[in-house]
């Protein structure tokens, strides 16, 4: 039977339609919902409504389907009305023309109008012609969106309109239905119920009690990393090499270990990682070491020799020894022939992200409030991040994060 006011303990899904044809699937997953007693209320574009009927969505629905800002008899004001109360947005389908008016800000219709007016989490469901699917400007619009926090499920590979076969076609009803469940089982963000491990700082290398080895790093960008992943959701657990962390603001509930060695980083990252969903090393590591004097070397002995060793290549041993499913994104600090330079890394660490950084760049890297990256998936496509706070690198960082962990790690 419908209700026409949620019971507040039930959660409200807005489900959004566009103009596709896969919008004969949202009558499947719209179904399903009702079905797990979610209060769902239909928004169908003027376009959705050429491919299904608003009468099929208000007879399934919790409440009659809404097509425009204007004349609704329940409400003066529809899209904040239900931005507002709605505990998730699922847009299925999400065409390219109703993903760039997002990315864009545009709010010509309900749809968009209500996306604009919610802070609650919404998830796309993309359908179009493979074509669409691979043109840079979708899927730039698609970054963008991941990068604030939007949830993307990935359209897969099978037969599209008109007897085409190929990737575009809208997830399946049930994966969807799954995916909304999983979001709404205690939802706190896109990292929600996720554990992850981050290296910050620069490690420091004694020679003797007095002197070190170090390097320029200020742990900005990892503590950043680390605020912006628990607010998205996620138990963080710090790894750092400054001496006092709460310089930077580090909220209580982030888990904070402190070390200063390469070795004693190793030891503790390798110790934590089985337990991490994602790990990102942020630490910009001593390359090379010494053994330390245990004494002060003094200065009328001459000139001292010293004989440098490796440190161990942490992050290519956390790529070793991964779990299944687990996600993990390297940093790449570079000086010289960076996108080469780059590249080889990826290759040769075998990360699923690598966060590039052009340290000579003004403005960038160590010491800095801000920063400017490419990030590198192992698809080998360069996203540039231009120059912007560290937080709001840290936000698509993890922005892409949450969407490998969505989609399983390669
Ligand atoms: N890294 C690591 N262990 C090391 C050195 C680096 O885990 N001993 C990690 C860093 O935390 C970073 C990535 O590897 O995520 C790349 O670090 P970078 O200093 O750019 O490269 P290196 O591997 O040290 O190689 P090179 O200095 O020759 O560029």
């Amino acid at each position: 039977m419908r209700s026409a006011t949620p019971n507040p303990s039930t959660p409200r899904i807005v489900l959004g339609v566009a103009g596709g044809i896969a919008a004969y699937k949202s009558v499947e997953l719209l179904r399903l919902l009702r079905d797990a007693g979610y209060f769902v209320s239909p928004v169908l574009t003027p376009d959705a409504t050429r491919f299904v009927g608003e009468v099929t969505f208000s007879a399934l629905a919790s409440e009659p389907t809404r097509t425009s800002l204007y004349g609704d008899p329940t409400t003066p004001i529809p899209h904040t009305y239900l931005g507002r109360s709605a505990d998730l947005i699922v847009v299925a389908p999400a065409t390219a023309h109703l993903i760039a008016r997002y990315a864009h800000g545009l709010a010509d219709d309900l749809l968009t109008a209500t996306l604009l007016a919610t802070d609650a989490p919404v998830l796309l469901c993309p359908a179009m012609h493979t074509e669409m699917w691979q043109q840079p400007s979708v899927q730039e619009n698609l970054a963008t969106l991941r990068r604030r926090g939007v949830l993307v499920l990935e359209p897969e590979s099978g037969h599209l309109a008109g007897g085409d076969v190929g990737v575009g076609r809208m997830a399946e009803p049930a994966a969807i239905f799954e995916l909304v469940q999983r979001i709404l089982r205690g939802y706190r963000g896109p990292l929600s119920g996720r554990r992850v491990l981050i290296s910050a700082g620069g490690t420091r290398e004694a020679i003797d009690p007095v002197r070190v080895i170090a390097n320029r790093s200020s742990g900005r960008q990892g503590y950043a990393l680390a605020e912006v992943a628990r607010r998205l959701g996620a138990d963080v657990t710090l790894v750092t090499t400054l001496e006092r962390p709460l310089a930077l603001d580090v909220a209580s509930s982030i888990e904070v270990l402190r070390v200063e060695s390469a070795q004693q980083l190793h030891d503790t990252m390798i110790d934590r990682a089985p337990n991490s969903d994602c790990i990102i090393m942020a630490a910009a590591v001593t390359d090379f070491t010494v053994q330390p004097s245990s004494v002060k070397i003094k200065k009328d002995a001459g000139v001292p020799t010293l004989q440098l060793e490796m440190t161990p290549d942490i992050l290519s041993e956390l790529v070793a020894s991964r779990r299944n499913g687990q996600i993990i994104v390297g940093f790449a600090a570079e000086t010289n022939n960076v996108a080469e330079n780059a590249l080889k890394k990826l290759r040769g660490k075998g990360v699923d992200l690598l966060v590039v950084n052009d340290v000579s760049a003004p403005g960038v890297g160590f010491e800095h409030a801000t920063n400017e990256v490419v990030l590198l998936g192992r698809d080998e496509v360069a996203e540039t991040v231009s120059l912007r706070s560290k937080e709001d690198v840290s936000m698509a960082i993890l922005a892409r994060v949450a969407s490998l962990l969505t989609q399983g790690a390669p």
